[in-house]
């Protein structure tokens, strides 16, 4: 048995269950996914295949939190199955480029998906975003808008994409946004600002350092995601 040492639980459990953030269950499980692909030695091919399984994880933990309407089936021996049903239509929305290694888990699940894309990416120099392009389904005013970037830092990116949403009429409240890690001064800056976005979660980190990288944290995602890394 793996004993978890109390802090980092501690930490995390100020946002469990606040209303927006939703933290996937700390199993050991997930754990061991996260010890691969943090390890500064993993082979690309390892972390492209163990951070997929926790997004996976966590656009399964997404499509949780979307309304449902009761729906009822007959089964094959006659009887009556009350069941439920999605009750509205969704798109996914990925932020250019990490956001695109979550696309494939979303296509997973949800088969023939819109999915718009959002190209914000942080000065390198000054951390700020810089909103480059962004092309979305021309209806996602009336669709629960799955919204995909494996970090949140600063928050600086997802303030960004999320106003691009709010400007093309999606509500608040009808954005979910998946994460694979968050650092607590992200998660502080969306809640103030964006009380109705859900923010999905598999670990909320420590803090950010100097250069705004999240700590114990992963290093550039993108970068050895796509295998850009120096
Ligand atoms: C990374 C990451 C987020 C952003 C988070 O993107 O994918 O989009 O930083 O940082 P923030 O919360 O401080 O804004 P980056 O701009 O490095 O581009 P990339 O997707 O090409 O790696
Ligand atoms: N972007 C990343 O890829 N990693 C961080 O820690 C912060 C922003």
């Amino acid at each position: 048995m793996i004993d978890m040492s109390i802090a980092p639980v501690m930490r995390t459990r100020e946002y469990v269950g606040t209303k927006n953030v939703h933290l996937l269950p700390q199993t050991n499980q997930l754990r061991a996914l996260h010890t691969v692909i943090r390890d500064r030695n993993v082979r690309r091919e390892d972390f492209v295949f163990y951070s997929g399984r926790i997004i996976r994880l966590l656009i399964e933990a997404g499509l949780n939190l979307l309304p449902f309407d009761p729906c009822e089936v007959e089964t094959p021996v006659g009887k009556t199955y009350d069941g439920l049903r999605f009750a509205s239509q969704i798109c996914g929305v990925s932020v250019v480029r990490a956001g695109e290694s979550m696309e494939a888990g979303l296509r997973a699940v949800c088969g023939s998906i819109r999915i718009g894309k959002i190209l914000i990416q942080r000065d390198k120099r000054t951390k700020l975003p810089h909103l480059y392009y962004s092309s979305l389904p021309e209806d996602i005013a009336r669709r629960h808008v799955l919204l995909l970037d494996p970090m949140l830092a600063t928050g600086g990116t997802a303030l960004a994409a999320i106003q691009v949403l709010l400007e093309r009429g999606v509500a608040e409240e009808k954005i979910i946004f998946i994460n694979l890690i968050t650092a607590p001064e992200g998660i502080a800056v969306v809640g103030e600002r964006h009380p109705g976005v859900k923010i999905v979660t598999s670990s909320i980190e420590e803090r950010l350092n100097e250069n705004a990288y999240m700590v114990p944290g992963i290093g550039d995602f993108g970068d050895r995601y796509f295998g850009t890394d120096p």
